[in-house]
This record gives structure tokens, sequence and C-alpha cells, in this order.
């Protein structure tokens, strides 16, 4: 069975912290949303979505590329996100979309991811170190629980 993770990774490369240490972990093809339009997404049986969190929502970019998929793929379906300072349940919005799709959606991971945007700058950022060395094992872990679909 073929893996896919597409991720969405534009302010410190959290994200992609995160999705190339479940690629690893799964051995997984990696593409970034903007290079995913030109991937034969009927090629794969399972199919990793990340973003970072801008503004309390995943990229636009991603949930676009999302909307726009062809409904009932048949294909089966994980969520990642990293934030700041958010709550995790905030990559309930890939999943509703994704599910509405037809996915079937496995379950979705979140972690924390430095940023020092805007006037977080002044304090120095917040989540500083992160995603860390644990933050990526717990990545890979959850990756795993889907092996069993290669
Ligand atoms: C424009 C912008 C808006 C952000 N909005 C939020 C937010 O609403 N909630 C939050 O927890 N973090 C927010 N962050 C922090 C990011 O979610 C965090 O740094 C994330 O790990 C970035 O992922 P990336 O490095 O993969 O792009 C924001 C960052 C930027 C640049």
């Amino acid at each position: 069975m073929k893996k896919l993770i597409i991720y969405s990774s534009f302010h410190k490369g959290n994200t992609e912290k995160v999705a190339k240490a479940m690629a690893e972990a799964i051995r997984a093809d990696l593409v970034k949303i903007g290079e995913a339009d030109g991937v034969k997404l009927e090629d794969y049986d399972l199919i990793g979505f990340g973003s970072g969190i801008y503004g309390g929502r995943p990229d636009a970019a991603m949930m676009s590329f999302i909307e726009k998929l062809p409904g009932n793929l048949g294909k089966k379906a994980f969520v990642f996100t990293t934030c700041g300072f958010g709550k995790s349940g905030e990559n309930s919005v890939m999943l509703q979309e994704l599910r509405r799709k037809g996915f079937e959606v496995l379950g979705g991971f979140a972690c924390r991811g430095f940023t020092d945007y805007g006037l977080l700058k002044i304090v120095g950022g917040v989540s500083k170190g992160r995603p860390n060395e644990k933050d990526l094992l717990d990545a890979k872990n959850f990756a795993l629980r889907f092996i069993e679909y290669a």
C-alpha cells in the first residue's frame, strides 16, 4: 500500500519537521502543498494532511486543496497540525472537510511549534524549541499506528 503526506509549513518549518518524521517512520512519499496539484492521488491508499495553524485555521492553500478534491476517492487519511499556543483541536477543520469529502479519517495529531510572529517577538516567541525530540517521537508513533495499512 502506498502512502503520501501532503503538508503546508511556511512559517518556521515546524510542520515540515513533523511531516518528515512521520514520512520516514511509515515510508510515505512527501510533498509540499504547492507541489501537490501534480500528484496522482489515485496511486495512494493512505494520505496524511498536515499544516501549521495561522489565525486559528490551517493554511488556506491546504483547505482549498482539500475542498477541490473530487469526492469519494475511497482513501484513508490522517491529519496533523502544529500551533504556537492554540488548541490541538484545530486540526478538526481539516478532519471534518476530509470526512465530508468521503475520506476515512483514521486520526489526528497535534503538537506545539515555535513562533515569534507579530508581538510575540517582544517576548522572544512562544513554544521555543518545539517541535522537540519528544514531539517528533510522538509524531512517528502516531503515524506508525497506520503502518498496518502499508
Ligand atoms: C500568520 C501567523 C498566524 C498564526 N496564528 C496562530 C494561531 O492562531 N494560533 C496558534 O496557536 N499559533 C499561531 N501561529 C503560530 C504557528 O501556528 C506555529 O508557529 C506553527 O508551528 C507554524 O507552522 P510552520 O512553521 O510549519 O509554518 C501563527 C503563526 C503565523 C505566522
